[in-house]
């Protein structure tokens, strides 16, 4: 049979039976470039918890060198391409200023952003729910977290997809490198900018806590604060745009769920793990293989690209119950949309209280959504999966 190719419009729009195929044969090769597919929960877990045999270093490697003389690569060195030691250090390092505290600074904000946004959508006949909240919300969020002026939020958007495309290998035209190197510039220049600020003045807020941050008597060097802005930007911004989407989405085809979360909203926390659970913002990250590796009966070579199937393994029926449809009751916490081990998502309670907040004010105000017609654009890319734009009729309250 031929390969599943995770980047056909299909499986975008789709990947649920996709999925079901893929666990009958746990490992196998998909498309694009033979990557090897884990879809079981358990096997899927298994590859997050042994970094020593699935390392994430890959990812110092995973960009042109040519095309980033002089700006460095912008993810290599930050949590996200480090294993343990180093790893370790370093999200120790970050932990201290990414704490309880940051995010409960940012609620406020949230709730009031969040209403704002709502509010105006009810002004208009139709809108684009990705442009009209989806995407404001978690670009206040991030540019707070980075400490940029407000004018720079439009842009946030632009630099987390350029920076994704420099990361991706992919063969460019010369003017398109020389485009995004300057666009990867440019966002580091402003990074430096608030750096140099918040050491000479320190505030309230993550960039002063990290530049501060101490641990072992050793402090974070410019570099890795760049490494870790970076990586929350990537991190942060398209997953929270998905997943608030996804949710909004899934209440105008499921009106009678939204009635439910609307009367009760202490069901709410349970309809957004449902959410992340079906429709995981992030469908797969990728690890290499440093040996050849024993799984599921499959031998998998030795420095083998693997894709962890979170969106599959979020379906896995020996760990979930009608594991395709949305329960609001159900008990188990198992989903692994937010990763698992070492390097489960440190943005996770940012990322549910957003959520939280954001749909309590939206869905105070709204009693439903109608979807306008026509077939939703999906979003081109290997591991993030959401609708580019989502046109819709907000029913007031
Ligand atoms: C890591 C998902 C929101 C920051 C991860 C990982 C996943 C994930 C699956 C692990 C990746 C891997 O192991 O390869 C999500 C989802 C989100 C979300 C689904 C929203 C619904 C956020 C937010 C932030 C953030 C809001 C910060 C503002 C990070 C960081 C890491 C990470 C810094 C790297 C952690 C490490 O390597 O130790 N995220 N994320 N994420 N996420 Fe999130």
């Amino acid at each position: 049979m031929k390969p599943i190719d995770v980047m056909s419009p299909e499986f975008r729009a789709d990947p649920a039976p996709f999925y079901a195929r893929l666990r009958s044969e746990p490992i196998q090769q998909v498309e694009p470039g033979g990557l090897w597919a884990i879809s079981r929960h358990e096997d899927v877990q298994f590859a997050f918890k042994n970094p020593k045999l699935f390392t994430s270093t890959f990812v110092q490697q995973a960009s042109n060198p040519e095309w980033l003389e002089g700006v460095g690569n912008p993810l290599g060195y930050s949590l996200l391409g480090l294993d343990p030691p180093q790893h370790t250090q370093m999200r120790a390092l970050v932990s201290h200023a990414f704490t309880h505290k940051t995010i409960a600074r940012l609620e406020t904000g949230i709730r009031r952003v969040a209403g704002e946004l709502a509010e105006n959508i009810l002004r208009q006949k139709e809108v684009d729910f990705v442009q009209a909240f989806a995407l404001p919300l978690p670009a206040f969020v991030i540019g707070e977290l980075l400490g940029f002026a407000p004018e720079l939020r439009p842009r946030l958007k632009q630099w987390s997809d350029d920076i994704v495309s420099i990361v991706s290998v992919v063969q460019e035209p010369p003017e398109r490198i020389a485009y995004l190197r300057r666009t990867l510039s440019e966002f580091q220049d402003f990074l430096r900018e608030v750096i140099a600020d918040r050491r000479a003045r320190p505030r309230e807020d993550l960039m002063s806590d990290l530049v501060r941050a101490e641990v072992e008597g050793r402090s974070i060097t410019e570099s890795e604060v760049i490494a870790f802005g970076t990586a929350l930007l990537v991190g942060g911004l398209e997953t929270t745009i998905h997943l608030l989407s996804h949710t909004v989405r899934r209440m105008a085809l499921a009106p009678e769920v939204l009635a439910r979360v609307r009367a009760e909203p202490a069901l709410l926390p349970a309809l957004v793990e449902e959410v992340l659970r079906l429709d995981s913002p992030l469908q797969l990250t990728v690890r290499l293989t440093t040996q050849e590796v024993e799984l599921g009966g499959v031998k998998l070579p030795a420095y083998a690209p693997v894709a962890l199937m979170v969106g599959s393994a979020n379906r896995d029926e020996r760990v979930f119950e009608r594991a395709d449809e949305l329960v609001l009751e159900r008990r188990t916490q198992q989903h692994i949309s937010f990763g698992y081990g070492v390097h489960f998502c440190l943005g996770a309670p940012l990322a549910r209280m957003e959520a939280r907040i954001g749909l309590e004010e939206l869905f105070s105000r709204c009693q439903g959504f109608v979807l306008a017609p026509g077939e939703l654009k999906w979003n081109y890319s290997i591991g993030l999966r959401g609708p580019v734009a989502l046109p819709l009729r907000a029913i007031p309250a």
